[in-house]
């Protein structure tokens, strides 16, 4: 069963059935202020963080689902008719209206027909402006001349989400509302300049700051009193609950048509007028979203694809790159699931975000990599998780204490000690770091001086300590990453593997001091990206160094972690085996059999059999099992993992994220067949028709599949916020097609099924535009005999001058 489908020309997806059996979601915003809105207009709005600057409410997982929101109500006059642009919450019958919602890339388009009367609302937030827009379009298709009033409706929110949500003895007394010069201002008393505003294009017909007056006793959204009586009240007041609601009363004639613009923003009334006077002009408002649109095909052109895979192309080309992005701007922390209730980096997640669209937006990714870098401790673990403030120069404080400011913990609690650290947290910015270098070139960024997390926090205490000169001792980025992998090297378990310690990736495995196969694996891969970085920046000892610690990790791999046929996930602290062909449950594990391949430390002929075991234990239909068969029995030496119900997350479903390793680990050794086998089964694209078993987007990976212990196999779960939209985009363009960025090159080395006769690629490197044709004549899955640029036959593809044109032939054999 389908809702909807993709247009790729307008990279959008359209929704046609409305009626979902849950949230589709979109992301507004690329600056500061931004927004999670789903298809019916549901959603918060927030400036910089969800967490401490909430501007509107949203009650998350509730009933109705999804509410409040963004939401306009028209009401027909001659009749007392109401309804909503965006189906809900008035939510007329299916059968006497057609809706439609169109997600696009940072905006989202609602459209209603009823009663003879066409409307279309677009929510989108310009650059360089902290505005929401909200654009209405209204077309009167009968023949008669039409009364209509139209109500705009929003919640604003107290700043801190926690407070508004369970401390009403507080946020209903710090919030006050008034109305003035067609502008609803919301001024948190208890904050030093903090107001919101909400206006219009129009002098209003009415208004409404508060929520109860605007809904009426024992009315909900579905049907507010002041919508039904065609009239708002007018009304305002010091604390409560406070609403944007503004009323226009229009005259529509016959087959005619008028525009309505509502912002809703971040600052006080005097922000507002500035935003009122600018975006009354409807031009204003086209080029604003001009711009935006062409902000993504700016992005979306450094990487395009046409395979004979359509689903590939369509997620490649849009939304798993869209994705990507999403999860590098939001970090994790904003969605239908992630309310606001934490925010701040998660090191890994982060880490690994940041390696997935350098080329798409290189100076996000080193604002990431930055940030984290600081957040390292000076023993080479990372903080779990942190807020980049904290170790950031002359943040602003507030005159008083504010429960709205992101708080900062004492200096002697902000650095975790070693029993809170991850094992694998660090280890994944070392590749991202040496990914952003070839991708951008830029090899002095190995040479930029940061502090630690604890020199910095050390620093500021000896200053506050009256100590004069007190400086912040810093390192070079690239201490940075030896210190990094320094740190796996001596955190290694009796066998010699490295200490699971709180948890590797896998948050839910929790081996404290036993040990890891997932983390050796991990810091081989990062010593060998590594060791390209030393060998390029002419540090032959280091090199020779990593080489030779890497040779070491590979013999222990060899000797205790091969199980046979495939690897083991690692060790328990009292030292028994986990994932061996002895277990009844956890036997075989996704995460440490891909890293072995993927790394490249798995030997042919190991690689071969791991990549047969992922296959014939791990597969589904909807993706690759984490692990199988499920744990049913608890076992705290194993950990969290053990008590999650068989099937869901990280007990058995199809974990996305790890999904795409194995797809890499298949091109490793050549089987493009497979690789593809992988992709095409956890790609949401391909289940747009089988939304009754998905339900949530085929647009967006879910960050997990139910599996098939459980009994909603195939159902996906959690969208957006996962590293399978990062990892999917890398793996699928670096290792299926194999466009790889070198510190002097360009790599193109794909691995495709043989069926193939090729596929052509448009990427931008370095600024210049390379059109490159795959061709498979001899359909192979793998090798490349011949490479033509410009007509010239050549070793490697070169990085040619910025603003030049290329086109390139690749011929595989
Ligand atoms: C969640 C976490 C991520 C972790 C994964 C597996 O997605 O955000 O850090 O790796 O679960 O436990």
């Amino acid at each position: 069963m389908k809702y909807g489908h993709f247009d790729d020309e307008n990279r959008e997806y359209v929704i046609d059935r409305v009626d979902l059996p849950t949230s589709w979601t979109n992301y507004l915003g690329v600056e500061d202020i931004t927004a999670v809105v789903n298809h019916t207009a549901g959603g918060y709005l927030f400036y910089k963080t969800p967490e401490y600057h909430r501007i509107s409410r949203f009650r998350g997982n509730s009933v109705p689902m999804d509410r409040p929101g963004f939401y306009v109500y028209l009401r027909d006059n001659a009749d007392g008719d109401y309804w909503s642009i965006s189906w809900q919450p008035v939510g007329k019958p299916l059968d006497r209206a057609k809706y439609t919602c169109r997600h696009g890339l940072s905006y989202s388009v609602y459209t209603c027909d009823y009663a003879d009367i066409h409307a279309e609302q677009m929510l989108f937030i310009p650059r360089g402006d902290a505005v929401q827009l909200w654009d209405v379009k209204l077309r009167n298709d009968s023949d008669r001349v039409r009364e209509l009033s139209l109500f705009s409706y929003l919640e604003f929110s107290f700043h801190h989400v926690m407070i508004d949500n369970i401390n009403f003895q507080m946020s209903l007394y710090a919030a006050g509302s008034s109305y003035a010069d067609g502008i609803i201002e919301e001024d948190l008393f208890y904050e030093e300049n903090g107001y919101q505003y909400f206006t219009a294009d129009f002098e209003p017909d009415g208004f409404d700051c508060m929520r109860d007056v605007f809904l009426g006793t024992y009315h909900t959204e579905d049907d507010p009193q002041a919508v039904v009586n065609g009239k708002c009240s007018g009304s305002f007041e010091k604390g409560g609950n406070h609403c944007g609601a503004l009323q226009k009363n229009i005259t529509l004639a016959p087959h005619s048509e008028t525009r309505v613009i509502f912002m809703l923003g971040e600052g006080n009334r005097e922000a507002g007028k500035i935003m009122r006077r600018k975006y009354s002009d409807p031009a204003k408002v086209d080029a604003a979203f001009s711009d935006l649109k062409a902000y993504w095909d700016a992005k979306c052109r450094k990487l395009q694809i046409r395979t004979p895979n359509p689903g590939m192309n369509t997620l490649i080309n849009t939304w798993t790159l869209y994705q990507s992005e999403i999860n590098v701007m939001f970090s994790r922390f904003a969605s239908f699931i992630e309310v606001g209730g934490r925010v701040g980096l998660g090191y890994r997640d982060t880490a690994q975000d940041s390696m997935t669209v350098p080329h798409s937006n290189p100076e996000a990714c080193r604002m990431r990599i930055e940030q984290l870098l600081r957040g390292l401790t000076s023993k080479g673990y990372g903080l779990h998780l942190f807020q980049p403030e904290w170790f950031m120069e002359g943040q602003k404080t507030q005159s008083f204490k504010s429960p709205t400011v992101i708080p900062r913990p004492d200096k002697d609690t902000i650095i975790h000690g070693l029993a809170d650290a991850c094992s694998d947290d660090a280890l994944w910015l070392v590749p991202s770091i040496v990914e952003y270098i070839r991708e951008t070139g830029d090899l002095s960024f190995a040479d930029l001086k940061l502090p630690y997390a604890d020199t910095f926090i050390a620093a500021q205490s000896a200053a506050e300590a009256g100590e004069k000169n007190a400086e912040v001792q810093t390192e070079t980025v690239y201490d940075h990453m030896k210190r990094i992998l320094d740190f796996s090297a001596e955190q290694v378990g009796q066998s010699g593997v490295c200490k699971g310690l709180r948890a590797d990736w896998n948050d839910c495995l929790n081996l404290g001091g036993g040990e890891s196969a997932l983390v050796s694996f991990l810091h081989y891969w990062a010593m060998s990206h590594f060791v390209q970085l030393a060998e390029e920046l002419g540090r032959t000892e280091d090199a020779a160094h990593y080489r030779e610690l890497m040779g070491h990790v590979k013999k222990v791999a060899d000797e205790k972690l091969w199980d046979g046929d495939w690897y083991v996930r690692g060790f328990t602290a009292s030292g028994r085996k986990i994932g061996c062909r002895e277990d009844k449950e956890g036997k075989v594990h996704l995460e440490s059999n891909a890293w072995a391949v993927l790394s490249g430390i798995a030997d042919d002929e190991k690689a071969e059999k791991t990549m047969q075991a992922i296959d014939t234990y791990l597969y589904t239909k909807y993706g690759l099992l984490l692990n199988t068969p499920s744990y049913t029995v608890p076992d705290d030496e194993i950990g969290f993992v053990t008590r999650v119900y068989p099937g869901l997350k990280e007990n058995g479903a199809s974990f996305s994220h790890p999904n795409p390793w194995a797809w890499a680990a298949a091109c490793r050794i050549g089987r493009g067949d497979l690789a593809m086998k992988f992709y095409d089964a956890l790609c949401p694209y391909n289940q747009n028709d089988q939304i009754e078993t998905r339900e949530s987007e085929p647009y967006s990976y879910c960050q997990f599949i139910a599996g098939k212990d459980h009994s909603a196999f195939g159902r996906a779960r959690h969208p957006f916020m996962t590293g399978s939209g990062g990892w999917s985009y890398f793996s699928a363009t670096r290792f299926m097609l194999g466009i790889r960025p070198e510190f002097h090159s360009l790599t193109v080395d794909p691995c495709i099924p043989a069926d193939w006769d090729g596929f052509d690629v448009t990427r931008e490197f370095r600024g210049a535009i390379y059109h490159i044709t795959v061709e498979n004549p001899d359909h192979v899955m793998k090798g490349v005999k011949q490479i033509i640029a410009d007509g010239k036959e050549t070793e490697t593809i070169p990085v040619f001058a910025p603003g030049s044109e290329h086109s390139i032939r690749v011929i595989m054999g």
